[in-house]
């Protein structure tokens, strides 16, 4: 399978956000991708419910929300609501990330798990087949537009060899500092699903950069 490509919301222009999202409906973008931050399990807030139904009203992709909050599971039901196709929440923010996950599929969406930098691919082998997609964060959470850490690469060719071992028909998403420059290297470590904010939303052609990146 070709990878897809989730431009993050999260760098477009909310100044022009109706423009920004025309422009990846009429893209070649997969997914949109859009960070959720409550200031507590990241430095950083960003936007919440009404600016996600906005989104949801203007989309024609679906909508990959990656929730960057603490015990996400208080907030579920709502996200489904405002329109999430997909919710991805922390590996670190869930004290019953089973259970939690549970509780996602049994709404009608995706489940998926983000693993921050330090965060080791063996804590998640026990919810291989409890979760659609496995988010790996290549930078740490909170910020667009930061480096690439360059062990990611080591962490997605391990998840992968887990993924087949296994069984599982789970997802590889990468997060943070993908740009031209990785985006190869990371659909051949086994990458399904590459998100790019910076490298999309700061180029001249937004449109033909995700072109690109999908070429890798
Ligand atoms: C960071 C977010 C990312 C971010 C990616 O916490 O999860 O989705 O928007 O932005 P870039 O691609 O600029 O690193
Ligand atoms: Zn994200």
């Amino acid at each position: 399978m070709a990878h897809l490509i989730a431009p993050s919301v999260l760098s477009a222009d909310f100044n022009n956000l109706q423009q920004d999202i025309r422009m990846i409906n009429n893209s070649e973008a997969d997914w949109f991708h859009v960070d959720v931050m409550d200031g507590v399990f990241v430095p950083n807030i960003s936007f919440g419910f009404p600016i996600l139904k906005h989104i949801k009203k203007l989309s024609q992709k679906p909508l990959d929300v990656h929730l960057m909050i603490i015990q996400p599971e208080r907030y579920l039901e709502e996200f489904v609501k405002a329109g999430a196709d997909i919710i991805t929440v922390h590996y670190e923010a869930c004290t019953h990330l089973h259970r939690t996950l549970q509780s996602i599929r049994s709404l009608g969406i995706k489940a998926g798990v983000a693993l921050n930098p330090h965060t080791p691919v063996s804590h998640v082998e026990n919810v291989l087949h409890d979760t659609d997609l496995f988010l790996v964060m290549s930078v740490n959470p909170g910020f667009g537009g930061q480096q690439f850490i360059r062990q990611s690469f080591s962490k997605v060719t391990q998840l992968k060899q887990m993924l087949v071992h296994s069984g599982s028909k789970a997802l590889i998403e990468v997060d943070g500092g993908v740009d031209l420059s990785n985006a190869k290297e990371l659909a051949q470590c086994g990458a399904d699903v590459l998100v790019a904010g910076n490298a999309v939303f700061g180029t001249a052609d937004p449109a033909a950069t995700i072109q690109l990146l999908k070429k890798g």
